[in-house]
């Protein structure tokens, strides 16, 4: 008993904050009648026409025990300067949605969202530079997971053990350089969407997509040169976005020697060589694909 005061006194002094320990939050009703601010130590929501919890107020720790959640659709602890989260803090918890948008997140340990039946992670617009091997783990029913806006500089299948389901999966916005080998080979389900845009990918290896059948790859806002063939040749893509990169030179995808699946390409703001453009214009009419690129460009090529 009386270890237990002290300890509670002493982590009190560590975290220079209120020793209290009150969480600030507001409920909403599922008929979205919202309720006044709220604070306890505890967010307990044991009852069905509950359907979201918003934390109000600086919380920089969130730790076990603080959550009581026996059905809940939506949890949000957005801008709330959130920087570290205790193992267990979600065991048990059943929740559909979490939002831990715009914090101070920095890293994510392993055993935080371990067996966790969420559907929808969105961890946007916090510092994340580090995902620990096998942090998103046994995440059955994940089917989104948004990374954007971080400080990643590389993505691992390493961090994903037994996620099946994840359809959409966007790192925007990072410090990715490089699509490594195997970099995807954590994606299993079909018709995914996978979001690279603004990062600074050079490089993409011939294996960093293999066996995805992706609905829509877009790499926007990239320094990408080379497309490697096999991007075409090992994946099903519907649509590819390719705007705003370095390309010269590219792939003829539509010719029957690759007979590659995508509908639609995007690569508007390229420095595409004539040659280049001219043999996919003609091949993606001829096989009812549609490929974007400045017409202007387009026109000068066909002058001279
Ligand atoms: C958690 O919720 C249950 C009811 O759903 C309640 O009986 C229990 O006291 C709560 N625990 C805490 C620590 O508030
Ligand atoms: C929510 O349900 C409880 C009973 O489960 C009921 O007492 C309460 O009035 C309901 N609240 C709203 C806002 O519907
Ligand atoms: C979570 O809550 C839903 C809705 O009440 C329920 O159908 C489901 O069985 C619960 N899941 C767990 C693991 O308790
Ligand atoms: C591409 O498709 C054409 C027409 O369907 C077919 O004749 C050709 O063999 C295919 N090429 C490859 C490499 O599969």
């Amino acid at each position: 008993m009386f270890t237990s005061v002290i300890l509670v006194v002493l982590c009190s002094l560590v975290n220079g904050h209120d020793s209290n320990n009150l969480i600030t939050y507001k409920l909403m009703f599922s008929d979205f009648y919202p309720t006044q601010k709220l604070s306890g130590n505890v967010i307990n929501v044991d009852n069905n026409n509950i359907s979201a919890v918003s934390v109000l107020e600086n919380l920089p720790e969130l730790r076990k025990g603080m959550l009581n959640i026996t059905y809940l659709h939506f949890l949000c602890i957005s801008n709330v300067n959130l920087q570290y989260m205790e193992e267990g803090v979600f065991d048990n918890q059943n929740i559909t949605v979490i939002s831990l948008v715009g914090n101070k997140l920095a890293e994510i340990q392993p055993r935080i969202f371990d067996n966790l039946p969420i559907i929808c992670l969105d961890l946007s617009g916090n510092v994340i530079n580090f995902i620990e091997k096998g942090a998103f783990r046994n995440m059955l029913r994940l089917r989104q997971l948004i990374l954007s806006r971080n400080k990643l500089t590389q993505i691992s299948s390493s961090y994903f053990d037994n996620t099946p389901h994840i359809q959409y999966f966007d790192v925007s916005s990072n410090g990715i350089t490089k699509i490594e080998e195997g970099s995807f080979s954590f994606l299993s389900d079909e018709d995914l969407l996978i979001i690279i845009d603004d990062n600074a990918v050079e490089e993409i290896h011939p294996r960093g997509f293999e066996n995805l059948n992706i609905l829509q790859l877009s790499l926007r806002k990239n320094s990408i040169r080379d497309v490697p063939v096999e991007l075409f040749t090992n994946n099903k893509i519907g649509i590819l976005e390719l705007d705003s990169n370095q390309v010269e030179e590219f792939p003829n995808i539509f010719c029957e020697e690759i007979n590659s699946t995508v509908k639609t390409v995007r690569m508007y703001d390229n420095p595409l060589k004539c040659e280049t453009m001219e043999k996919l214009i003609d091949s993606a009419g001829k096989s009812g694909a549609f490929c974007f690129l400045e017409e202007d460009k387009v026109a000068k090529c066909r002058q001279n």
